[in-house]
């Protein structure tokens, strides 16, 4: 990410300033990062918000949205810490960092125990960190297996970081075993990335009946869920038939924002760079800056920065 750069208006923007305060034409993440300190454009601190993303099914767009909501987050002054839990690595590729040449993963933190700050890497965006992935981490339910508290283990690992980020935001493998039970349990909020086709609703269907089980069996209640509708195309009558069914089931819970379909998100990520960074005017950025507005209103967080707001 380092050769990422911002347009004057748009390094104004993100700070909330003017652009006439700005002389350079070009500004980098580091950059952001040292105007933020020198301005005292700090959002508040707050205790460590874990956010898990997780759909049974693949190709609904957990890593998209998870790593551009976490890029943006860090944007936007949070700490923010991502955890790569899907031993594809994808995450870790969105946010630029190459998964097989990591030397540690959450494998090293969950089963050998070394401390987590040994595991996490920095991406080129300051703020945002990352537990990166690779394919030592496809054996990991196995591993847990015999272990003792071994639904526990991550929700244990994260207190290690608990004054350190703002945000954990966790990126899930579409499968249904002991470490996505783990992430389960160490999660506030569970995001539930869907297509607006009928076949995401049987996912939703065993999720759900997970989450009961949890709840009953381990008495861990989730603070909140959100189902969000992604990859949208509005012109699809089938889209619209499966978004109508959500609403109708899923009423509690189905963000009224959905994410519309947008091709920016495959070009950012074979480039390695968030969607925000990569083309902020697209759609998929849009809207994901839409999701982050309506869920912090609704777990009650400020839902504009002060600072951002006074400017
Ligand atoms: N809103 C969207 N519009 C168009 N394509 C999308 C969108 N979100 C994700 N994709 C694409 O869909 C594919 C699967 O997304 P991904 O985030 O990897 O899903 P998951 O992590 O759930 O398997 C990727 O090729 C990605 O670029
Ligand atoms: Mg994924």
């Amino acid at each position: 990410m380092d050769h990422i750069r911002y347009s004057n208006r748009r390094f104004a923007e993100v700070l909330g300033i003017s652009p006439r305060e700005l002389s350079e034409p070009q500004y980098s993440l580091k950059d952001l990062a040292e105007m933020r300190q020198k301005l005292g454009r700090l959002p508040p601190r707050r205790p460590l918000r874990k956010q898990l993303f997780l759909n049974f099914k693949g190709g609904t767009g957990k890593t998209s949205v998870s790593t551009a909501y976490a890029f943006r987050l860090a944007e936007m002054g949070h700490r923010v810490l991502v955890i790569d839990l899907d031993s594809q690595g994808h995450a870790s590729k969105c946010l630029g960092v190459s998964g097989e040449e990591a030397e540690k993963t959450l494998f090293d933190a969950i089963i050998k125990k070394t401390p987590i700050e040994h595991v996490i890497v920095k991406t080129g965006m300051p703020g945002l960190d990352l537990v990166p992935s690779n394919l030592t981490m496809s054996t990991i339910d196995l591993s847990l297996m015999p272990l003792a508290a071994r639904e526990f283990r991550l929700r244990n690992v994260l207190k290690e970081v608990e004054s350190a980020y703002d945000y954990a935001i966790l990126d899930a493998p579409p499968s249904f075993g002991l470490l996505n039970l783990n992430a389960l349990m160490a999660a506030h909020d569970l995001f539930v990335p869907v297509l607006a086709d009928f076949l995401s609703f049987h996912g939703l269907k065993l999720l759900f009946e997970t989450v009961q089980g949890l709840e009953e069996d381990l008495e861990h209640v989730l603070d909140h869920i959100f189902i969000v509708i992604n990859a949208y195309n509005q012109t699809y009558k089938i889209a619209k038939e499966a978004k109508e069914a959500l609403e109708k089931h899923y009423p509690e819970f189905l963000l009224k924002q959905v994410i519309r379909q947008c091709t920016k998100f495959a070009q950012a990520s074979s480039e390695g760079i968030p969607i925000f960074a990569y083309d902020p005017e697209s759609k998929g950025a849009h809207d994901i800056q839409a999701v982050l507005d309506e869920v912090r209103e609704r777990i009650g967080a400020p839902v504009r920065l002060k600072a951002v707001e006074s400017a």
